[in-house]
């Protein structure tokens, strides 16, 4: 697909080129005149971004196709809020993203952080927002991780002590203390995730964009990183925009969610009420002694596939699983059990169906 969308491509290699100036960019005088504490810090009205993409579809064939990836797009997000943005693959996420730091124009609409146009003022922006793409690194590949942190405590120009202190606090808190002096192609893909949320918060950003920062890591790792979050958000108001895969970032991390799908806004509000909407449910998985006949589950559990000894109970995602384990455990022989979450996917599918059929 990348060899065929020869434009696609320069585009891509253009962004990644504002991705690295973004962190090069120097700007006399800090201080900007956004209002502070002005109620809506990011502020979205009819957001649109096309893309237009040619392929190849014979010899010297090319066909011109518009991809929309944003599509009146509207929101609004205040100075401190913590706020999930989810939606499928392909949904318009990381596009939105790119835009509110600047790296990508909009086609069309109105886009405001910090009272800031950031396509028009970007390197203006980059000195109050931070941001971390969870597939790329904006550490340099062959440095020790502090020669990272050095480089950009020059070109933010950031005072020495404030440096110091944010640097000192990003160490203890992220455990990077022994990795400093590590250069960052040995790091591991959690510790190396640790020292981009680190990078990403030197200059003390009002703002903090991440785009799927626990992708791929271990456990140990996401529990880290999501501490970390959440302090900063408690001590320092940081304002946090996460894209996510994992739904559990988001249940520990947000009260506030927003589904896009195909550039569009499908529903924003309280996590719980995500999972209203989309009728989410988790599954519990049981291992028997043997082969039996589906369990007979306590309403509303109810078995949805059996294969073998192991068969999967779906149940809703606001019940204890605690309650239907110990039913089942009374009544059937039980060597092993799990529990699943919903996905994100799943969710929003079932979002769909649900207003579908409405
Ligand atoms: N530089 C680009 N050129 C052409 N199409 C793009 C480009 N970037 C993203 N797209 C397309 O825009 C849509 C949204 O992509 P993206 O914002 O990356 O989605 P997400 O981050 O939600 O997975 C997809 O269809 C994607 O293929
Ligand atoms: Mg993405």
């Amino acid at each position: 697909m990348a060899e065929s969308e020869t434009e696609t491509d320069t585009e891509r290699e253009r962004e990644t080129e504002r991705e690295r100036e973004a962190g090069a960019e120097t700007a006399a005088g800090a201080e900007t005149g956004a209002v502070p504490g002005a109620r809506a810090f990011i502020e979205l009205d009819g957001v649109e971004k096309v893309f237009d993409v040619r392929r190849r579809t014979g010899f010297l064939r090319r066909e011109r196709r518009q991809v929309r990836a944003v599509d009146g797009l509207s929101f609004t997000v205040s100075r401190g809020e913590m706020v999930g943005y989810i939606g499928p693959n392909g949904a318009g996420k990381s596009t939105t993203i790119k835009m509110l730091t600047g790296i990508l124009t909009p086609s069309g609409g109105r886009l405001r952080v910090a009272g800031i146009d950031p396509s028009r003022e970007r390197t203006r922006l980059a000195h109050r927002i931070g941001v971390v793409f969870g597939q790329r690194t904006t550490l340099w590949w062959d440095l020790p991780l502090i020669d990272s942190y050095r480089l950009m405590h020059r070109m933010y120009r950031i005072p020495d002590a404030r440096y110091r202190e944010n640097l000192d606090r990003c160490v203890e808190l992220l455990q990077l203390g022994e990795l400093l002096d590590v250069p960052v192609r040995q790091l591991s893909l959690g510790q190396r995730m640790r020292g981009d949320i680190a990078a990403a918060l030197l200059h003390d950003p009002d703002v903090l964009y991440l785009d799927e920062p626990t992708i791929g890591l271990d456990v140990v790792s996401k529990a880290k990183v999501r501490g970390f979050l959440r302090d900063l958000n408690a001590e320092r108001g940081t304002t946090v925009l996460l894209t996510t895969h994992d739904l559990q970032d988001i249940e520990q991390l947000c009260s506030r969610v927003m589904v896009i799908d195909h550039g569009r806004l499908m529903y924003d509000g309280p996590l719980d009420g995500l999972h209203e909407a989309g009728e989410s449910e988790r599954t519990l998985v049981v291992d028997l002694e043997r082969e039996l006949p589906p369990i007979e589950a306590p309403e509303p559990a109810r078995v949805v596939r059996v294969e073998g000894p192991r068969q999967w109970l779906a149940f809703p995602a606001s019940a204890s699983a605690a309650g239907l384990v110990a039913r089942v455990a009374e009544r059937y022989p039980l060597v092993d059990l799990s529990v699943r979450e919903p996905d994100i996917e799943a969710v929003i599918a079932r979002m769909y169906a649900e207003r579908a059929g409405a």
